[in-house]
């Protein structure tokens, strides 16, 4: 269906462009309505390629084992301003399309023990190769222990919120539903589309979060739970002289001290990045195209019916002017 739709929809462009080709009228909505099903199109192939295996890895720095909506936008932008490279959801995952070998990865969780290994050292590659020292935010806190085992110099950044039911509340307005959203029609057509929503979807149950059965949506009462239960975790895991425990009021103090960079070099205001209304907005633009794509569809087959009809029209004037 998805790519049956796809192949009307180049056919209508097809007329459209050819009877574009033939008039002197001017291109720009077609060229508009080219771009929009170029997009399209894109979001169904899959870049990912292979890991080149002659590039030189960056080893890890900082290993974030905080949530997502732990201020881990605010944390990348510091650790910015100090000189490192971290990996987060925008940074890395989505931007360069990691989220495949995500996938792979939390496919592999409770699966064969052989693959999940596999798609672990994938991963922890994929980050070296691309040249990230430091990782904040959701998936990459998943794999933390496995970091640790690995980079045995690098330090454990936890960012917190001051208590579960904040966290629960700002996830519940942001991250919470972006993957029942992705997982709608028309966004579930493309392959890309339903890969991240299994990564966005798939980390919450991996951080002691319920989602409810039909509404794929965390269960509130479990989200409390889950951001204190996950600090107890980490706290028993990682020794104490290699984790800070961090909130974003706690600035830049405590950050520098544990990275051993002197007071002197240490900034002294804490970057306070909050996308909660972004989010919030994308959120909403997802749902208003869940409504309208189906009319939208509709209005660009019909339109590419008229392109064809007075196409259709205009060559039969011409064949019948130059019988006059
Ligand atoms: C972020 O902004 C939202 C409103 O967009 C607000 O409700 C929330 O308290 C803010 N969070 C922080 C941590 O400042």
């Amino acid at each position: 269906m998805p790519t049956m739709g796809i192949r009307i929809l180049k056919l209508a462009l097809l007329a459209c462009r050819t009877c574009d080709a033939a008039s002197d009228e001017s291109r720009t909505p077609l060229m508009m309505l080219e771009m929009v099903a170029r997009e399209f199109v894109f979001f169904g192939a899959s870049p990912q390629g292979a890991v080149d295996s002659e590039r030189p890895r960056m080893p890890m720095r900082i290993i974030g084992a905080g949530l997502g909506r732990t201020g881990t936008s605010s944390l990348v932008g510091a650790l910015k301003q100090l000189g490192y490279t971290p990996y987060h959801m925008k940074e890395g995952v989505v931007d360069k399309t990691h989220y495949q070998q995500w996938a792979r990865l939390i496919d592999a969780w409770v699966g064969d023990a052989k693959e999940k290994a596999a798609a672990m050292e994938a991963v922890i590659d994929l980050m070296a190769v691309e040249g990230f020292d430091a990782t904040t935010d959701y998936p990459a806190c998943l794999i933390f222990e496995e970091l640790m085992v690995r980079y045995p110099e690098a330090k454990v950044v936890l960012s917190v919120r001051s208590s579960g039911e904040t966290w629960a509340k700002s996830v519940l307005q942001t991250i919470g539903g972006f993957h029942a959203l992705l997982g709608q029609r028309p966004f579930s057509f493309t392959a890309n589309m339903r890969t991240f929503a299994k990564v966005a979807e798939g980390v919450f149950p991996l951080t002691g979060v319920e989602l409810h059965p039909v509404t794929r949506i965390p269960e509130a009462a479990s989200l409390a739970k889950a951001h204190d239960d996950w600090i107890e975790h980490v706290r028993k895991v990682v020794p104490p002289e290699r984790l800070l425990v961090h909130q974003f009021s706690d600035g830049f103090g405590p950050l520098c001290e544990i990275l051993k960079i002197p007071a002197s070099a240490c900034p002294a205001e804490y970057p306070r990045l909050n996308d909660t209304a972004v989010m919030k907005a994308a959120m909403m633009t997802l749902q208003i195209v869940s409504w309208i794509w189906v009319p939208v569809l509709l209005s660009i087959l019909g339109l590419g019916v008229q392109c064809l009809r007075c196409c259709l029209c205009r060559s039969a004037s011409k064949v019948h002017g130059k019988g006059q």
